[in-house]
């Protein structure tokens, strides 16, 4: 299995500017092949521009967010059909930004993942404590309610290939503040026990925890060296080529699963 480098974009860039990063990434992976799995998460204006850029780069695109609805009534959402409709493998869900702007709850994430699965899209779903559950030694019982609650059966299939979960502390999103590697290496060995524990040995043990939060060109090397981390979610560095390149860069081969 490959790590994985995924750039969230968020609310984020005009044509222009998703046609020079897009153009310039091609250019990136081009010039330097990696053996990373790259992914962009576009906002949803710019994914049919970016993936007619990336076309056949190697590098792939998903979607921010999803409904859980097929189709329907439903003002202003997408659902996974018209994800993969554009060519999208992936989709982010349940992220901290959802939860707190559109007060996603973990059975809202449940339902999306499970028509993401269903329509064929690999859910990247995001779990973290807050900077307060921290302070009161919350982030393992919190991290470990946002799995129970928030991954249906048969979340990462029999390989891993059927979902990733992102561990994303939301005191270090758009922060600066990225955690500990003592931290993030702890996190990660707990949240791979609760995967184990809630899902059985298998599916468990093959799904990918990337970490995000602050990653950046300077400190990737040494988060993407942390036993358990399968790569990394990245926001604000995702947005400047050069810096997401040098993340690409920073990866490192994962054992066999
Ligand atoms: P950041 O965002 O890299 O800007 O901290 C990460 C994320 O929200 O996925």
């Amino acid at each position: 299995m490959r790590q994985v480098i995924a750039g969230n974009w968020k609310m984020n860039g005009l044509t222009a500017d998703a046609q020079a990063l897009a153009q310039a990434l091609r250019a990136g992976v081009e010039h330097a092949p990696t053996q990373a799995e790259v992914l962009v998460f576009p906002p949803y204006t710019q994914i049919a521009t970016v993936a007619r850029i990336l076309a056949g780069s190697g590098v792939g695109w998903g979607g921010q967010d999803c409904h859980m609805a097929e189709n329907g009534p439903h003002t202003g959402d997408i659902s996974p059909d018209m994800l993969r409709d554009l060519g999208a493998t992936h989709v982010i869900l349940g992220h901290s930004e959802r939860r707190r702007d559109h007060n996603e709850l973990d059975e809202t994430v449940r339902e999306k993942t499970v028509e993401a699965l269903r329509a064929g899209l690999i859910p990247i779903v995001c779990v973290g404590e807050s900077e307060e559950q921290r302070a009161g030694s919350q982030q393992e019982d919190t991290v470990g309610w946002q799995i129970k609650g928030s991954l249906p059966d048969g979340f990462g299939g029999a390989d891993g290939s059927g979902g990733l979960v992102a561990y994303e502390p939301v005191w270090a999103i758009g922060t600066g503040r990225v955690a500990t590697v003592e931290d993030i290496a702890a996190m990660h060995a707990f949240v791979r026990g609760e995967l184990v524990r809630q899902m059985g040995e298998t599916a468990g043990r093959g799904i990918r925890i990337l970490y995000g939060g602050s990653v950046n060109a300077a400190n990737a090397a040494s988060v993407l060296a942390v036993p358990e981390v399968a790569g990394a979610l990245v926001g604000g560095a995702s947005l400047k080529a050069t810096d997401f390149l040098t993340i690409i860069a920073a990866t490192t081969g994962l054992p066999a699963a």
